[in-house]
């Protein structure tokens, strides 16, 4: 059998285990935890995927498993009240039981609504997840946040549900588009910004060969990825804590998203390229930060032609408004906006903004 990296998120009951190979898919019995004592098993993918992997998910995995297939539509509308609601009467028209098993075939659109469904059909069935962008492989796919979004803004609604396996299988990668690809390393950049120093620096000589999809580099990048982001949440699973750092970028991102209206302008791991320069740039000037660390993101960024202003993606917003999408996100506590901010490579900081005028004022600047 090829090579075969195996990490555990350990959370006691709920604990599991994330598989990360090139072409794992062909063993992927092997990788559901007693898969023979489910009565019926619903795969679930969108009609993208479904249409760049037809043979795979009808002649490969469909003889090993046996399940029913459901196709969504794909894209970041996809996450929202009414597909939640097709897919979970979908599911119920199936006649699924509580010993039923949901296979997420997607990325991290499908991999959060599903995963919802999944905690709310019958109060709670099993699911899997088959992360299929480098996103949803680094990310999504691992930690058990479900998610839909709302006008008011991302991921307002969801729970917690944790998966019973990952099944992560770069050879899946291959069919993905390159503006996906460079979407996900925004969050494998992320990683290495709030936690490991050496990774930046191993990222700045093999980046371009992650997004090219080098298979070495690309599982390398993975597993360093998954190994942290299992490391946090096995420590804090439902966010009271250190599990915030994983949130870099992400308050301002999430903002550019809401306002874009999750359309195609621009995708969630672009936002967070954006957010992160933002989050740098912010600490610098609230004195937590040197310079030395923006211009490192900077270099990096331009050495690998990924852009991250959000001029780059033809977007413009006011001050006024980017504030007001910051204080629906998530991470505000008594009013007051929290945020992931930076002292230096591997060293993040959560921040509570006690004068909103200095953030008013630093974004009246860069935007
Ligand atoms: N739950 C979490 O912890 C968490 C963490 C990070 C991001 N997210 C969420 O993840 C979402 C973004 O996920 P994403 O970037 O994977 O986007 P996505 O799920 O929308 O997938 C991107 C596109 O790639 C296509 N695609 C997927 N796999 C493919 C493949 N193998 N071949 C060809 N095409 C393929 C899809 O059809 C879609 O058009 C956001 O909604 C974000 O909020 C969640």
């Amino acid at each position: 059998m090829e090579k075969l990296y195996n990490y555990k998120v350990s959370l006691g009951k709920n604990s599991y285990s994330i598989f990360i190979g090139k072409d794992i898919l062909r063993s992927i019995k092997t990788f559901i935890p007693n898969y023979k004592n489910y009565s019926k098993i619903i795969l679930i993918t969108d009609t993208n995927i479904y249409k760049k992997n037809s043979e795979l998910l009808n002649l490969e995995l469909n003889k090993k498993l046996n399940f029913k297939t459901i196709i969504l539509p794909d894209g970041e509308k996809t996450k929202s009240f009414k597909y939640l609601q097709i897919l979970i009467e979908k599911i119920l028209m199936l006649n699924l039981d509580r010993d039923s098993l949901l296979i997420c075939f997607g990325g991290g659109v499908l991999g959060d609504l599903v995963a919802l469904a999944s905690s709310l059909i019958l109060r709670g069935i099993d699911f899997v997840q088959v992360p299929s962008t480098l996103l949803s492989q680094v990310d999504s796919s691992v930690g058990g946040k479900t998610g839909i979004n709302s006008k008011y803004g991302k991921n307002l609604i969801g729970t917690f549900k944790q998966p019973k396996s990952v099944i992560i299988s770069t050879d899946i990668l291959k069919t993905l588009d390159k503006r996906e690809i460079v979407s996900g390393y925004a969050e494998i950049l992320k990683y290495s910004f709030i936690k490991d120093k050496a990774f930046f620096n191993w990222l700045r000589e093999n980046g371009e060969k992650v997004i090219s999809l080098d298979t070495k580099s690309c599982i390398y990048a993975i597993k360093k990825s998954c190994s942290i982001k299992s490391k946090i949440v096995s420590i804090d699973e439902k966010e009271k804590g250190i599990r915030e750092i994983l949130n870099f970028g992400h308050t301002f991102g999430h903002a550019i998203e809401s306002v874009a209206k999750f359309s195609n302008k621009i995708k969630h791991g672009e936002s967070i390229f954006i957010g992160m320069f933002l989050a740098i740039k912010f600490s610098i000037f609230l004195n937590l930060c040197k310079k030395s660390v923006l211009e490192n993101y900077v270099l990096h960024l331009r050495k690998i032609g990924i852009p991250f202003k959000l001029k780059d993606y033809h977007i413009s917003i006011s001050a006024k408004k980017f504030l007001n999408h910051m204080k629906f996100d998530k991470k505000v506590k008594n009013g007051k906006i929290k945020l992931i901010l930076i002292k230096d490579i591997g060293r993040p900081v959560r921040f509570f903004l006690d004068d909103e005028k200095l953030l008013s004022n630093f974004l009246k600047n860069e935007l």
